[in-house]
């Protein structure tokens, strides 16, 4: 009977896991706006903001209906473990180096966002 309780409750937890990590949903770059204006600014001047559709900051950083609260997002852990992405040069390959998208480097990676590069 005990088993039984355990296997229902893991089941359960699994299911809500799996519920809550498929919910996420984009939440547009205005709303992480408020609180990275700087990030934003240099992205709205940047070539993927110029894409259609745009390359935007859950293109990239993961839908953030579930990460995006201010106490979710203060605790980087938590953030991650809400589906906040921090991209590599791995992902930056899904689109880089395939059609008239710059092959990925070091260098262009470190001008994603361009405030940094300068
Ligand atoms: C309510 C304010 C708020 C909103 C809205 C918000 N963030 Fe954040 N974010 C923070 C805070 C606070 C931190 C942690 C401290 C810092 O880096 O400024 C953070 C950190 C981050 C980091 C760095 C995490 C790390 O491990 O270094 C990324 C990337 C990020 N946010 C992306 C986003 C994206 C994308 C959105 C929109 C989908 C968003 N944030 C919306 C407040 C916010
Ligand atoms: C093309 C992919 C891409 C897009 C689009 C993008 N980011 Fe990032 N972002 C990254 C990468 C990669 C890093 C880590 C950079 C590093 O390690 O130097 C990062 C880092 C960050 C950080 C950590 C602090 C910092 O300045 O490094 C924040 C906050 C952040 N991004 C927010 C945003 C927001 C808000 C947007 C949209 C306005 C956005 N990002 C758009 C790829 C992206
Ligand atoms: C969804 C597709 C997509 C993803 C993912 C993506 N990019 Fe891009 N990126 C583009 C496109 C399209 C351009 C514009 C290419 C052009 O017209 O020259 C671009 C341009 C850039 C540029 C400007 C190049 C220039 O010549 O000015 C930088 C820097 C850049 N990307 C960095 C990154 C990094 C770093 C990552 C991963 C963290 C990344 N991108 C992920 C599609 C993408």
């Amino acid at each position: 009977m005990k088993k039984a309780i355990v296997i229902i409750l893991t089941l359960a937890v699994a299911l809500l896991f799996v519920m809550s990590a498929s919910a996420a949903t984009k939440v547009g770059a205005e709303k992480c706006k408020m609180c990275h204006k700087l990030q934003y600014d240099s992205w709205a001047a940047s070539k993927h903001a110029a894409q259609n559709p745009k390359v935007d900051c859950e293109t990239c950083h993961g839908p953030g209906s579930d990460y995006s609260k201010m106490s979710v997002m203060k605790n980087p852990a938590a953030a991650k473990a809400a589906g906040l992405i921090m991209p590599t040069m791995a992902d930056c390959a899904k689109c880089h180096g395939k059609g008239k998208v710059p092959a990925m480097t070091p260098e262009l990676f470190a001008k994603v966002h361009a405030h940094k590069a300068k």
